[in-house]
C-alpha cells in the first residue's frame, strides 16, 4: 500500500510499546489511527499523545482475545472513519515458566490474545477491506521467537509460530485482492512485554513468577534483561511503514550473526532429517 496519507489504520496492543510506535509512525505519514487496547487509562494517555493539529488520532477499548469485542471496535472505527485500510494486529503477551509449572490457563492466556486475537482481526476486517476495494494491508506482530525454537517449551514460542504461518497463508491467499500481508518479526524491543500480567483477566486466574533460582527464573531474568537493552519501538514502527509500501511479508529487526545462527542451526537440522527421509 504505496499511498499512505488519508488512509486509516487500526492498532491492537496500541497503547504501548510497538503498537503505540506503529499508531505514531501512521499518524506522522498523514493517516487516521484507531488505536485499540485493554487496559483502558493506557489507551487515554496513548491517545492524547499522539493527537496534534491536523491529526485523527481515537481509541478504543478492545479485548483481542474476545470476538465479539474486535467486532465492536471495527463498527466504532467505520462509525469514525468510514472506511479502515491497514490493520495491525499487535496486541500480545508472555507467559511462562518451567516445562512442568506452565499453567493450563497460561497457555490458555496467551494463546488467546497472540493466536486468536491475530485471528479476530483478520476474521472481522477482512470482508471489510475486499469490499471497499480500495487497496488495503494487514500487519501481524510475530518475533523471531516464532522462528526458532530458543525459548523452549513455551507459549509464547507456541503462539508466534503460529502467527508467522498464519501470515504466510493469508499473503498467498489475499495477494489476487491487492491486499498486501506483513509479518513483523522483532527480536528484543524496549516495551513493557515483561509486565504483561499487568493486564491478565481475571478469568485466566492470577499470573504466578517463576522461582528467580529455577531455570525458569533465570530465563525470565534474562529475556527482561534482554529486552531493556533492546532496540527503540520507533525503529520497529519505521521498518514496518517501509515493509507496508514495498509490500512485503517478512520484517526484521535484528540481524545480528546470533540470530541469523539460531535460524541457520533450525533449518539445517530441518533439511538434513529430509535428506534422511530420501536415503530411504
Ligand atoms: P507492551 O506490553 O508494551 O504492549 C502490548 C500492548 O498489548 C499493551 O498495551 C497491552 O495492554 C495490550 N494488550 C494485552 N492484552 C491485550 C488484549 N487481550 N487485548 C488488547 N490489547 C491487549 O509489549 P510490546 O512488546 O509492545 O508487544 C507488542 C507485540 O510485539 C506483541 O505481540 C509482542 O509479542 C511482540 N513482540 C515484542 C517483542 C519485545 O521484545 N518487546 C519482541 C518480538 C515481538
Amino acid at each position: 500500500m504505496r499511498e499512505l496519507a488519508g488512509k486509516t489504520a487500526f492498532v491492537t496492543g496500541g497503547a504501548s510499546g510497538i503498537g503505540l510506535a506503529l499508531g505514531r509512525a501512521f499518524a506522522q505519514a498523514g493517516m487516521k489511527v484507531m488505536l485499540a487496547d485493554i487496559e483502558t487509562d493506557a489507551l487515554a494517555v496513548a491517545v492524547e499523545s499522539l493527537r496534534a493539529p491536523g491529526r485523527d488520532v481515537r481509541g478504543v477499548v478492545c479485548d483481542v482475545a474476545d470476538h465479539a469485542s474486535v467486532d465492536r471496535a471495527a463498527e466504532a472505527s467505520y462509525e469514525a472513519f468510514g472506511t479502515v485500510h491497514l490493520v495491525c494486529n499487535n496486541a500480545g503477551v508472555a507467559g511462562g515458566g518451567g516445562i512442568d509449572d506452565i499453567s493450563i490457563e497460561t497457555w490458555r492466556w496467551v494463546i488467546d490474545v497472540n493466536v486468536m486475537g491475530v485471528l479476530h482481526g483478520i476474521r472481522t476486517f477482512l470482508p471489510h477491506l475486499r469490499a471497499h476495494n480500495q487497496g488495503g494491508h494487514i500487519v501481524n506482530t510475530a518475533s523471531m521467537a516464532g522462528l526458532n525454537s530458543g525459548l523452549g517449551f513455551s507459549p509464547y514460542a507456541a503462539s508466534k509460530f503460529a502467527v508467522v504461518t498464519m501470515s504466510e497463508g493469508l499473503a498467498t491467499q489475499l495477494a489476487p485482492h491487492g491486499i498486501g500481508v506483513t509479518v513483523l518479526c522483532p527480536g528484543f524491543v524496549r516495551t513493557r512485554i515483561p509486565e504483561s500480567g499487568r493486564n491478565r483477566p481475571e478469568r485466566y486466574g492470577p499470573s504466578t513468577v517463576p522461582d528467580p533460582e529455577s531455570p525458569a527464573g533465570k530465563l525470565a531474568a534474562v529475556l527482561a534483561e534482554r529486552g531493556r537493552s533492546g532496540l527503540d519501538p520507533d525503529d520497529v514502527a519505521a521498518r514496518a511503514l517501509a515493509a507496508i509500501r514495498e509490500d512485503q511479508l517478512y520484517v526484521f529487526t535484528h540481524s545480528g550473526a546470533e540470530w541469523r545462527a539460531e535460524l541457520e542451526d533450525r533449518f539445517a537440522a530441518i533439511l538434513t532429517a529430509m535428506d534422511e527421509a530420501a536415503a530411504h
